[in-house]
């Protein structure tokens, strides 16, 4: 099997649960403290050895190709004025070696069909997928270096999977699975957005896949499913058929920055283990009133 090199980041959703930030701007771009979502998924891919970032872009694909771009004018304006702190992090965006490809999806069909947008660049190697808005925080190894491990042992297709409430069950893509070994399991099926009735389990994919070229074929056969969207599950449960599937049970901490409140949490986590702003950052936390605040709320109707 060949190393996993490429990256697929999906970017070109409606982002829809956070208009109007989303208007002109894709969620991939909403800032956590100072660096953008899309940028943490970045360094993570970097991170596990992969140095060919694809984006599927859609209608307001510029803010994240100029992100990834060089910035000449910024640069000059910061040697002019001697910012060699700012200046670094704006040239180390990305090491040197890492290419960035940008494809457009027309339509935004569904994420699988985003993740077909990258067919030609892919080619026939196997490959990951990340969805930037899924933030995960890991103590240990980033999740897509913990993944990659799995694949390089297995040699097969890995969907990273966090237990979630029965309850929410409905939100996301849900395995039938059966544990193998420590965190991993045995894929036997997939759904997209199951009632809670229907789950199969409460173990949900959540923002990272490796999966095998065979995929893409699949894809291109796919009819509509949940949200009348091409879903990249439904092609994933087809898989099964032919190929074995993984589950990973990764070891992290995962903010859902695609619904507000799971945006908030990542702000202030993320604020507290910043080196420039955690203490004072802390100090504020510790000095809110929550009383005062609810009592405000309430005389203000
Ligand atoms: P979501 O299900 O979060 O949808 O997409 P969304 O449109 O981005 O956000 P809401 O629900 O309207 O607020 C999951 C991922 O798939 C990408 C999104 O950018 C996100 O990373 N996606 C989705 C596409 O790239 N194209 C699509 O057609 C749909």
């Amino acid at each position: 099997m060949k190393p996993i090199k490429k990256a697929v980041f999906p970017v070109a959703g409606m982002g829809t649960r956070f208009l109007p930030a989303t208007k002109a701007n894709p969620k991939e771009m909403l800032p956590v403290v100072d660096k953008p979502l899309i940028q943490y998924a970045a360094e993570e891919a970097v991170a596990a050895g992969i140095d060919t970032l694809i984006f599927v872009t859609g209608r307001n694909k510029r803010s994240i190709e100029d992100h990834f771009d060089t910035a000449y004018e910024l640069e000059r304006e910061l040697e002019e004025r001697n910012k060699e702190k700012m200046l670094r992090i704006v040239r180390e965006i990305l090491p040197p070696e890492v290419k960035c490809v940008f494809i457009r999806q027309s339509e935004a069909l569904g994420l699988g069909h985003a993740v077909l947008c990258a067919k030609p660049v892919v080619g026939d190697e196997p490959f990951a997928v990340i969805l930037a808005d899924d933030l995960i925080n890991s103590n240990e190894k980033p999740v897509l270096s913990q993944m990659v491990d799995v694949y390089n042992y297995q040699h097969c297709s890995v969907l990273g999977v966090q237990e979630v409430p029965m309850e929410e069950v409905h939100q996301y893509g849900v395995v039938d699975a059966q544990s193998s070994s420590d965190r991993v399991y045995e894929v036997k099926g997939m759904v997209e957005k199951p009632a809670q009735a229907d789950a199969p389990s409460n173990l949900a994919v959540v923002g990272r896949y490796i999966l095998t070229p065979k995929l893409f074929d699949l894809l291109e056969t796919q009819e509509r499913g949940a949200g009348n969207e091409i879903q990249l599950t439904d092609a994933i449960a087809r898989l099964l058929g032919s190929q074995r599937v993984l589950a990973y049970n990764f070891v992290g901490k995962r903010f859902d920055c695609g619904s507000k409140l799971g945006y908030l949490q990542a702000q202030v986590e993320y604020a507290l283990a910043h080196e420039e702003v955690n203490e004072e950052f802390r100090d504020y936390l510790m000095s809110l009133d929550l009383g005062l605040i609810d009592r405000r709320k309430a005389a203000n109707g």
